[in-house]
Formats: C-alpha cells, sequence, structure tokens
C-alpha cells in the first residue's frame, strides 16, 4: 500500500557528532545513536536525517566527504551503520542521509589524483580548474565569492613548487566543487546512491541542491548581479541530474524519498525541483528565517502553500538546524529573523520570552500541512551556546569571516542527556572531554530532568507529535484561514481541528464551545495569553 510517508512525516535530525557519544572519545557516534533509539521512537517521529557520516577531514563538520562509501571511523564502520539501518527499521524509524554532491573533500581519491596529475590532466577534468587572471595568472578566474566568504578559489601550488592554476569551491578551500558536466561525477553519484539505496537508506537529504550546475563559462557575477539568475545556481542544466536521480529511486520499493537543500529566492524557483520527476520535498527556510510576526508568518503559509501547489509537492516546516540559530535564542531577540548572511552574532537574548515562542513556534508548525523537521535539541528546547571560546570555534565560517561571523558552533553543542557531570550524559563516565563543552545550565533541560515533568518541552514535543500523528496526518493537506484578531495566526484543518498562535501583546478569548486538545502555555481565565498557542476541538 502506498502511504506517501514522506508528504507528511515529522523528521527528526541527527547532527551525529554532538547527538551521543557510544565511545568515549568526546564526539558523537553511531553507537551513541543506537543506543537511543528507544528515546526517538518514544518522541513519535517517523523518520530520521542524519548530517554527513562518512569519512572526513571534518575541514566542515563532514560536509568534506573523502569518501562516499564509507563511515568515518569518528562515527564507526559500515558495520555500524548498517546495524543502525536495521535496528531503527526495527523501531518504526525510517533513515534519510546526506548526501554531498556539490564538492568532495581535498582528501577525496578524486581530488588527491587531480593534484598528481597535473595540469591539464583527465583527473582536473572532474573539477573546476581554470587558469588566473591578470599578467601571472596571480588573480582569481572570476569574482565569484565563497559562501563561507573571501574567493570562491584556491591557486594550486604543483609539485615542483610552480604557481599552477585555480580551483573552485564555492564552500571552504576544502572542499573543491565537481564538475557536473563530467560524464564521471554523473555515474559515480548515481552509483553511491545505489550503494545506500541497496543497504536500505529510506532516501537522501540533497546538500546545496540548487548549485551543482554552473553557468557554461563561468562568467563573473558582476558589480549589480540579478540574486535570481546567478551563474552558480539554480542553472537549468541541475533539474537534469534529479531526473536521473529520480529514476533510479523509484526502481527500490518502499516509497523512498529525495529532500533538497534549496536556498533561492523565489518561491517559484524552488518550486522547480519539486515538479513530479525530481526531488520530492524540500527545505522551507522562508519559514524558518521569519520573523515572530503573526502576518509575516501567515504570509509564508500562505506563499508556501501557493508556490508548492503547482507542482503538487508537500510543504516542509522547519525552525532550527545546524546551520542557524536556535530558534529559542533567535525568538528571544529585538530582531526575531534570521538572515544566513548575517545574524549570528552575540544578540541578547530573553531566555524565557525565547522559549515561550519557541513552544508557541512549535504547536504551529506540528498543525500546518506538510512534512516537518525537528532539529536535535529542539524538542529539549536548547538555546543557541553564544558563549563558546573563540579558541573552541570550529566552524571554517568563523575563521573565514576573519571573525566577523561567530559560526555556526552554538548550535552544535552536544545533547544533553542526563545527569549533573561533565558531558550531562553525552558521553559515557570517564570519557574525554566532548568536543564542545555544554553550558553548566543545561543540567536543568537534560532529557532526564524533563523526562516526567509534564510542562517539559520534551513532553510538549511528544503529546504534539503523538496528537499530530492521530488527527491530523490522515486529514487532506489544506486549511483554512480563520479571522482571530490581530496579531493572530488562525486555520482549521478538517474535522473539527483548530490552530491559534497569539502572537500579539494581549491575552485572546478562546472560541464558545471549543475544547482545548494541547497548549504551549497556561491559558489563565480561559484567555489565551501573549506567544501562546492552543490546539482547539470545536
Ligand atoms: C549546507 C550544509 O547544511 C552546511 O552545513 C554546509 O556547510 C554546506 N551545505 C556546505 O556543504
Amino acid at each position: 500500500m502506498t502511504t506517501h510517508w514522506w508528504r507528511h512525516a515529522a523528521i527528526y535530525q541527527i547532527y551525529v557528532r554532538s547527538f551521543a557519544d557510544g565511545d568515549g572519545d568526546g564526539t558523537g557516534d553511531l553507537a551513541g545513536v543506537r543506543s537511543r533509539l528507544a528515546y526517538l521512537r518514544e518522541l513519535g517521529v517517523d523518520a530520521l536525517w542524519f548530517t554527513p557520516w562518512y569519512t572526513s577531514p571534518m575541514a566542515d563538520g563532514g560536509y568534506d566527504v573523502a569518501d562516499y562509501r564509507d563511515i568515518d571511523p569518528r562515527f564507526g564502520t559500515l558495520a555500524d551503520a548498517e546495524r543502525l539501518i536495521t535496528e531503527a527499521h526495527g523501531h518504526g524509524l525510517r533513515v534519510l542521509i546526506d548526501l554531498v554532491p556539490n564538492h568532495c573533500s581535498d582528501q577525496h581519491a578524486w581530488f588527491r589524483a587531480a593534484l598528481a596529475a597535473g595540469p591539464g590532466s583527465p583527473e582536473r577534468e572532474r573539477f573546476w580548474f581554470a587558469p588566473g587572471r591578470g599578467a601571472d595568472g596571480g588573480l582569481p578566474p572570476n569574482d565569484w565569492t565563497s559562501y563561507f566568504g573571501g574567493s570562491a578559489w584556491t591557486r594550486v601550488t604543483e609539485a615542483d613548487g610552480s604557481a599552477g592554476p585555480w580551483y573552485l569551491h564555492m564552500f571552504a578551500p576544502e572542499q573543491p566543487d565537481l564538475n557536473w558536466e563530467h560524464p564521471e561525477v554523473r555515474a559515480e553519484f548515481e552509483d553511491v546512491l545505489r550503494f545506500w539505496l541497496d543497504r536500505g537508506v529510506d532516501g537522501f537529504r540533497i546538500d546545496v541542491a540548487h548549485g551543482l550546475a554552473k553557468k557554461p563559462g563561468l562568467p563573473d557575477v558582476g558589480a549589480d548581479p540579478d540574486v535570481t539568475d546567478l551563474p552558480y545556481q539554480d542553472c537549468d542544466a541541475v533539474h537534469g541530474i534529479y531526473r536521473s536521480w529520480r529514476k533510479i529511486l523509484d526502481t527500490y520499493d518502499g516509497e523512498r524519498t529525495f529532500v533538497g537543500e534549496v536556498w533561492l529566492p523565489t518561491p517559484e524557483q524552488s518550486a522547480r525541483y519539486l515538479r513530479p520527476d525530481e526531488l520530492h520535498s524540500a527545505f522551507n527556510f522562508e519559514f524558518l528565517c521569519c520573523a515572530w510576526d503573526a502576518d509575516a508568518l501567515r504570509r509564508v503559509v500562505e506563499e508556501t502553500l501557493a508556490g508548492l501547489a503547482p507542482v503538487g509537492a508537500p510543504a516542509t516546516w522547519v525552525l532550527s538546524n545546524h546551520d542557524t540559530i536556535r530558534h529559542v535564542t533567535r525568538y528571544g531577540r529585538e530582531d526575531t529573523s534570521f538572515d544566513m548572511g548575517d545574524k549570528r552574532l552575540l544578540d541578547p537574548s530573553d531566555p524565557v520570552l525565547g522559549r515561550r515562542r519557541a513552544r508557541a513556534a512549535a504547536l504551529l508548525t506540528l498543525s500546518l500541512p506538510g512534512g516537518v523537521y525537528v532539529y536535535q535539541g529542539d524538542e529539549l528546547g536548547l538555546p543557541e551556546v553564544q558563549d563558546l571560546p573563540d579558541e573552541l570555534l570550529q566552524d571554517p565560517t568563523y575563521v573565514r569571516s576573519g571573525g566577523a561571523d561567530r559560526g555556526r558552533d552554538g548550535c552544535r553543542v552536544p545533547l544533553p542527556w542526563s545527569g549533573f557531570g561533565t558531558s550531562l550524559g553525552f558521553s559515557p563516565d570517564g570519557a574525554a572531554p566532548s568536543w564542545l563543552p555544554q553550558p553548566v545550565s543545561w543540567s536543568g533541560l537534560t532529557a532526564q530532568a524533563q523526562q516526567d515533568d509534564p510542562e517539559s518541552v520534551l513532553n510538549l514535543y511528544r503529546t504534539a507529535l503523538a496528537l499530530r500523528r492521530a488527527r491530523l496526518v490522515p486529514l487532506p493537506e489544506t486549511l483554512t484561514w480563520v479571522d482571530a484578531g490581530p496579531g493572530t495566526v488562525c486555520f482549521d484543518r478538517q474535522d473539527g481541528f483548530r490552530c491559534l498562535l497569539n502572537a500579539s501583546s494581549a491575552a485572546v478569548g478562546l472560541p464558545d464551545g471549543a475544547r482545548v486538545l494541547l497548549a504551549s502555555g497556561p491559558l489563565p481565565g480561559g484567555t489565551v495569553p501573549p506567544d501562546t498557542t492552543v490546539w482547539l476541538s470545536l
């Protein structure tokens, strides 16, 4: 029976090195995940998305892959991954893995061979090598800048010590971009897909899905670029890649799926990736970036649903991930929006306000039609860690921006599981210190501390996910807006279900006769106070 599970799944994102450490080296691993599968099942999610677990020098937290067919030794072995997939399935959890096709690691066999083989070699054609500009080729081949800051090009020093051509890296220099015009690149990734599909994975999250194809000739961006027509993203050839992948995926049973990391300026551009013969869904970054403002939130929901309707793809709703400021912190700031470019600073945040809004946002997110992503720690109400010492910061964005951007380490701090010890149950007793330290205050936020507290964020998520599965998942993927007054977001799903978010600064009354199914906070005197969401049965 076809269930279309991916249209409405609750998917939990596991940032492997910060989830749970099984072997005591201070870094999360697959053994740690296996020991926590019962927790994830009880949380009530449908699937797990693992950030890259492949062999990697970790220049970008594993998004620099040296071997797409093996597991990094810090995380375990290929046999561990196979066991994990089987055991997750045994718990009723599907498994999505991260595929990183735009670039590999500079330690990947292909790139090492390319450097060794020298200028003009066939090995270099799998990447973007190009001569520099200027008299001695000392300037980069074009004006593209890396997403992590600085030029997107690095000059090669050849084996004989001479200055060679440049190679393209849209991210760190340790992440050379692959040339997707090369048939061997296409064949390789088709094989990698099959490798993991044969091992039972239920699908792939595709990194930088909009970026694989480049505009022929790699033209300059120019001084005043049209952001909808950049030469390094959303080039038409990318769609042919996904069509060929989809054909492969569809030869496997079990409703396997693709979710794309598609960050593009317009919903129309994004929707093209979700045509019926391409990817199944994409992350909703407009929702993630949206300020805590009722009108703005409603507008994003409307635009999302309208944008996807022509291609028939389901929406997804995302509040945080391993690249963004945790939303507890974001929602406690004066400026509650997020922008990948300029918001990872040390702006002050009110933790009480942030957590109240985060709880309200969770119920909004979990009641909208479509799929939903929970980033590890969302369910514990974790804030961003803003005071990591400079010398511990590992994210390449920190160094490449010259410290102007604090980077993404603050949302990647290891999870607090239990107790009061040094790693709060992240590692076994007596283990090495965890790769990033947790704040002492997190002892009150551990999964254990929240387990039996009916008011905890953990229990809010558990109850909401269970209710969602029972009441909302079976419903058609539509909603009807309701006017509940200024500063509110209110809609009905079918079957008498209503969601009401009060994002205004005054309390709002409950509709007559409505029964409260769940509330993100107290409802004093039968009213919905500011920054609170209720689920109602009418
Ligand atoms: C998006 C990933 O989410 C991010 O963590 C990574 O740095 C870039 N892609 C490059 O792979």
